[in-house]
């Protein structure tokens, strides 16, 4: 937002990441990010805080963006952190402004957050709710924010639709489509669009299913289903499937909010879709133990990639970690490597070994796993593992070597719903 030119407070409750975030440093890892914070911290536009009281009386339109993770004994979403910020700020809104939603949220939530804002906000009908889903990925913040494909905004009031229309008009005055609707609708779209697209990434993976059975190659099949435009190629890439902070508790909180409104026959596709994914993180397992002889035990595993997907730090339902975890429960040893995850995945996993590099982390392995497609470990040549493993043994978790170069120097390269050979 100071980007496009307002002036901007950032408030948590946490001051080590005020803190940090005031010496412009961005507490996570995020392409093109720290140049824009540091950019924006020194233009004077954007400075943060730990005072709620502050933030309520300077603010004319306040987002909301915290977190909405899956529940720790069940699938449906945790509210707790969005009905914190709305009951610590609402009450110390004395004045006019709108305060927008953009925290992923079940049907329902904005209508409940509307009333309590109208309970608590001294500045009665002058205080507003609005939502405005984010449809940002991690690894694209920046470009996403500054240049989404679409803007959606939920609201009750003409006098909410011209706020929010001013403040996205530096985006909507480039082309950016606008959509205006109601508040069942903008929180329907965010949690549609992640449903659809963990949707089209399980139906390749249960294609990749079919190709291990029959022989075909899912690349090829992905490849020639691409070319028709109502398909099209983008989320069909096939492999170890999908994690992160989103899609698996989106689809899952999704599943338990259509439940309690006695339509889950609706979402029961879901359930399927959730069950694919885990399947590929089975049959990676299995085609790994494959790889070493059938069993784990007294084997050395290496494993490339932590992260949840190339370009983030973010272990979240991490794919790659929960084979490796695997792997190190049936009994092998396992040592990781990743370009940025490393910190939050030796916090996670404190059980596995981690290497500095992925040469290391390949030293003495039996089996190379390649679980998240970073370009480092595209661009590595067989040739330089070939010099340090005990086996040339190579599993692509993620359908992102290149099968030839692997096989020409020598290795057995395995994948997920492509030949053996
Ligand atoms: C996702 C959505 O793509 C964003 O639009 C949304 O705003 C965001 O969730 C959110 O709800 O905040 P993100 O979680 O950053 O973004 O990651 P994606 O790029 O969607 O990837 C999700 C997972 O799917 C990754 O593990 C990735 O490896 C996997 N994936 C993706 C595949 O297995 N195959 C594909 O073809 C594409």
């Amino acid at each position: 937002m100071a980007e496009l030119g307002y002036e901007v407070i950032g408030y948590d409750v946490d001051e080590a990441k005020i803190e940090l975030l005031r010496a412009g440093k961005v507490p996570f890892f995020e392409p093109g990010l720290p140049e824009l914070l540091t950019k924006q911290v020194e233009s004077g536009r954007l400075r943060f805080t730990t005072d709620i009281a502050e933030v309520a009386a300077f603010g004319d339109v306040h987002f909301v963006c915290v977190g909405t993770p899956q529940m720790k004994d069940n699938f449906a979403a945790d509210l707790r952190y969005v009905h914190a910020a709305v009951d610590s700020l609402a009450p110390l809104l004395t004045r006019e402004c709108l305060v927008v939603g953009k925290s992923t949220v079940p049907s329902g939530t904005a209508a409940t957050l509307a009333a309590r804002i109208a309970e608590l906000a001294p500045g009665g009908d002058a205080v507003e709710l609005a939502w405005n889903p984010e449809f940002l990925r991690e690894g694209f913040a920046v470009k996403d924010t500054l240049t989404p494909e679409r803007l959606v905004i939920g609201v009750e009031s003409e006098h909410a639709e011209k706020v929010l229309r001013e403040v996205w008009a530096p985006l909507t005055n480039s082309g950016i489509p606008l959509i205006v609707t109601d508040f069942a609708t903008a929180e329907l779209v965010k949690v549609a669009a992640n449903s659809f697209l963990a949707t089209k990434i399980s139906f390749i993976n249960a294609m990749a299913e079919i190709c291990e059975t029959t022989g075909a190659d899912v690349t090829q099949l992905a490849a020639a289903l691409a070319l028709d435009t109502r398909i099209g190629g983008r989320f069909l890439h096939a492999g170890l499937g999908f994690g992160g902070g989103c899609l698996p508790k989106d689809i899952r909180a999704f599943m338990a909010r259509a439940e309690e409104l006695g339509v889950d026959q609706a979402v029961g596709f879901l359930r399927e879709v959730d069950a694919i994914n885990q399947r590929r993180r089975a049959r990676m397992v299995d085609l790994a133990r494959e790889q070493v002889g059938g069993d784990f035990a007294g084997k050395r595993i290496g494993v490339l990639g932590a992260a949840f997907k190339p370009n983030s730090d973010d272990v979240r339902d991490s794919p790659a970690l929960d084979v490796a975890a695997t792997v190190q429960r049936d009994g092998g040893a396992v040592t990781v490597f990743d370009p940025q995850a490393m910190v939050n995945a030796k916090v996670k996993y404190p059980q596995l070994s981690y290497a500095e590099s992925a040469v290391e982390a390949c030293t003495g392995a039996d089996v190379v796993l390649h679980l998240t497609e970073w370009q480092e470990f595209r661009d590595l040549e067989p040739a330089t593992l070939s010099a340090v493993v005990a086996g040339r043994h190579i599993v692509d978790g993620r359908n992102a070597l290149d099968p030839a170069r692997w096989r020409d120097a020598g290795w057995t390269y395995r994948a997920l719903g492509r030949p053996s050979s």
